[in-house]
């Protein structure tokens, strides 16, 4: 049995094995285990080198034993060693116990009476592996027919809308963490508490010493007013905030420094402040904005299919 694996496939088998139980049974969210938790991979390199250590401490043992047997004993193991393994005890142990099929001398047991123009046939069982198998599609069957037919546990569509509901999560996760998931194109004005007190407590940290915390302007323009520079409305406001200014360079661009999806709570946050009139603040600068002024940044929702493919 020993022989059976050789020791060069038998470590890293072994462990692999402990490996891959590691890692699904331990938690370690989006990175393996042996990287966030330093003990596995600890344990890891203690198991490696034990494992090695025995394979070495084993082979030696081996070589000893070898040499205190007599020649005789050599030569029974040297035989039994030589054996292919299709022809070893075991194999032929499970082979038999699998298909209980009879050797050639034990069929004259099992040949059938009947003779077929000398066309004869054996009566041999069914194979053990195949009926085994047969009665576990049947219990399969049962489990199902009580879990989906009786108890109705769920239905395919049932299923089915709770994938879709799971990737749609998935998404909506995503269209949130993923910084590259915003830009001018598909920015949208955002109104909830949340976002906007997210879009003021960066506003206060980075953009008041220009801006004034109300808003109001000091070295950079109201920002409360109808009256803008570089255009108003969502688009253009986050793109001044993500691109920077072209005609002044104070106003630089902040999209390596704040992610796409907050510029985008900033500039809501910026516009609603749209008519505080803050005491205090700049005289208006720029032109009076309008919001149809601008059908170049303005994106119509798209009416039909082949618009979507038109307009990517
Ligand atoms: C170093 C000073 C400074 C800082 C800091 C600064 N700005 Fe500005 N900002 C300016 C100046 C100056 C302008 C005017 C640009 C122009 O004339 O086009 C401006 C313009 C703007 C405009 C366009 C106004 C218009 O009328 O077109 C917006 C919106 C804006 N800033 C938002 C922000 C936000 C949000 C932050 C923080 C992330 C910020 N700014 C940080 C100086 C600054």
């Amino acid at each position: 049995m020993k022989k059976l694996i050789p020791s060069y496939v038998r470590v890293p088998l072994i462990f692999a094995i402990v490996f891959a139980a590691l890692e699904y049974f331990i938690d370690s969210g989006d990175r393996p285990a042996f990287i966030k938790f330093p003990m596995v991979s600890i344990f890891l390199a203690v198991f490696l080198f034990l494992l090695i250590a025995i394979e070495i401490v084993v082979g030696a043992v081996d070589k000893v034993t070898y040499h205190l047997l007599s020649d005789e004993q050599k030569k029974q193991l040297d035989e039994a060693q030589s054996v292919p393994f299709t022809e070893s005890k075991f194999y032929q142990g499970i082979m038999s116990k699998l298909t209980r099929s009879k050797t050639i001398e034990q069929e004259s047991d099992i040949v059938l009476d009947h003779d077929y123009d000398g066309i004869r046939e054996l009566d041999n069982v069914l194979p053990p592996w195949w009926v085994n198998l047969f009665y576990a599609t049947i219990i399969f069957a049962l489990v199902y027919l009580v879990r989906f037919h009786v108890i109705d546990d769920y239905t395919q569509a049932e299923e089915f809308n709770k994938e879709v509901a799971m990737a749609e999560e998935f998404k909506a996760r995503n269209a949130t963490t993923t910084p590259d998931n915003m830009s001018v194109d598909k920015v949208t004005l955002l109104t909830d508490a949340e976002s906007i007190a997210k879009g003021k407590e960066i506003f206060t940290n980075t953009c008041a010493s220009c801006h004034k915390a109300d808003g109001g302007g000091l070295v950079g323009p109201n920002l409360t007013d109808d009256s803008w520079i570089n255009g108003g409305g969502i688009k253009n406001v986050y793109k001044v905030i993500s691109e920077g200014s072209p005609n002044n360079p104070s106003m630089v661009s902040w999209k390596k420094i704040i992610k796409p999806t907050d510029i985008q709570k900033i500039a809501s946050y910026v516009l609603s402040l749209q008519g505080s009139k803050p005491v205090g603040a700049k005289a208006a600068e720029g032109k009076k904005w309008v919001e149809e002024a601008a059908p170049a940044t303005e994106v119509k929702p798209a009416t039909d299919s082949t618009k979507v493919a038109t307009t990517k």
